[in-house]
C-alpha cells in the first residue's frame, strides 16, 4: 500500500515517526532552505533543476549541503519508490543543524536533511475552469526572495488574509504598485500574443515552472518578454495567470476588484496550460 514517508538524516521512516530536536535552527530561526518537486507516473519532473536551485539557495545562506547532488537524487528516487504513489510531492528541507540557541552558529555544524514523500492532490478542476481571484498585499518579505528559504511567515500571513477575504491567494505588491509574485507562485499576464513576466531579481523566486514557459509558450503561439508589471496595468491586459510546480498554469480572472479581460479564463492561458501539460507528459515519457 502506498504511504506517506519521510527521510531524516540517512533513514527512511513513516512520516509520523520522524522527529527533529527542538534546538534545530530551522525550528528556532527559520534557518534553512527547501524545494518542492512534482512526481507524476512515479517520475520526478525537472529534478535536476530543483536540486541545482537547492544547491544555490544553500550556498547563498552558507549552509553546506550534507550530500552531493548525485546522492540527493538517489534519495529522492528511492523515496518515490518506497512511498509508491503515482502522483507525489517531494519536499526537501536542509536546515543549518542543531545547536543551543545563539544567532551565531557554532562552526562545523551538521545540517539536518529532511525529505517527505506525500500523495499529490491536484487543485480542483473548477479552479482551472473558472479562474481565481487574488488580493493585493503589501510586499513585506525580505530582500532575498530569490533564495528559497523556509522563512515564509509573510507568505502565510498574506495567504490567510486573502482567504479570510474570500480570495484564492495574495499577490505581493511594492509601494510603487509594482507586482512581484504570489505567496507560492510566479505571476504573469498576457497581452495579445505576448506573455509578460516581471523581471527576475532579489524580489522574486526564479520559478522553475516560469522558466519553462520560455520553451512552452512558442508551442502555444505566444512569445515571452520580461517587463515590470504594475497593478494599474491590469486594466489593460487580456489574461493573467499563476505558475508553479503544484498549479502548473492557473488562470487569474480578478485582482482585488479589477476584472482581468473578460473575467473568464482566456484562450491564451488555456493554450499555455495545455502546452505545459503536454511538455510535462513528454518529459516524463508519456
Ligand atoms: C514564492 C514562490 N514563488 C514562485 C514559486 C513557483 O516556483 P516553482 O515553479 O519552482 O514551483 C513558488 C513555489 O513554491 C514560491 O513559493
Amino acid at each position: 500500500m502506498p504511504q506517506a514517508i519521510a527521510y531524516l538524516n540517512g533513514r527512511f521512516l513513516p512520516i509520523n515517526e520522524a522527529r527533529v530536536p527542538i534546538e534545530d535552527r530551522g525550528y528556532q530561526f527559520a534557518d534553512g532552505v527547501y524545494e518542492v518537486i512534482l512526481v507524476q507516473r512515479g517520475k520526478p519532473f525537472r529534478l535536476h533543476d530543483h536540486l541545482k536551485r537547492l544547491q544555490r539557495s544553500a550556498s547563498e545562506v552558507r549552509i553546506p549541503l550534507p550530500e552531493s547532488l548525485e546522492t540527493l537524487e538517489q534519495i529522492v528516487l528511492e523515496g518515490i519508490r518506497r512511498a509508491g504513489y503515482e502522483s507525489q510531492l517531494v519536499y526537501i528541507q536542509v536546515t543549518r543543524g542543531v545547536a543551543p540557541r545563539e544567532h551565531l552558529p557554532p562552526p562545523h555544524l551538521k545540517p539536518t536533511l529532511v525529505l517527505t514523500f506525500r500523495e499529490f492532490e491536484p487543485l480542483p478542476q473548477r479552479l482551472y475552469d473558472e479562474g481565481v481571484a487574488l488580493l493585493t498585499y503589501p510586499e513585506i518579505r525580505w530582500l532575498r526572495c530569490d533564495i528559497k528559504t523556509i522563512l515564509l511567515l509573510p507568505n502565510v500571513l498574506a495567504k490567510m488574509e486573502a482567504v479570510d477575504q474570500g480570495f484564492f491567494d495574495a499577490l505581493f505588491v511594492l509601494e510603487s504598485g509594482e507586482i512581484t509574485e504570489s505567496t507560492a507562485a510566479a505571476f504573469g499576464v498576457i497581452r495579445r500574443d505576448t506573455v509578460v513576466l516581471p523581471p527576475l531579481g532579489p524580489r522574486i523566486l526564479p520559478s522553475i515552472t516560469r522558466s519553462l514557459l520560455y520553451q512552452v509558450a512558442p508551442r502555444a503561439g505566444l512569445r515571452v518578454v520580461e517587463q515590470p508589471l504594475f497593478v494599474r496595468d491590469l486594466a489593460q491586459v487580456d489574461e493573467a495567470f499563476l505558475a508553479s510546480t503544484t498549479k502548473h498554469v492557473l488562470p487569474v480572472v480578478r485582482v482585488d476588484r479589477q476584472v482581468i479581460g473578460s473575467g473568464k479564463p482566456g484562450p491564451a492561458t488555456r493554450r499555455l496550460l495545455e502546452a505545459f501539460l503536454a511538455f510535462l507528459d513528454q518529459e516524463l515519457g508519456g
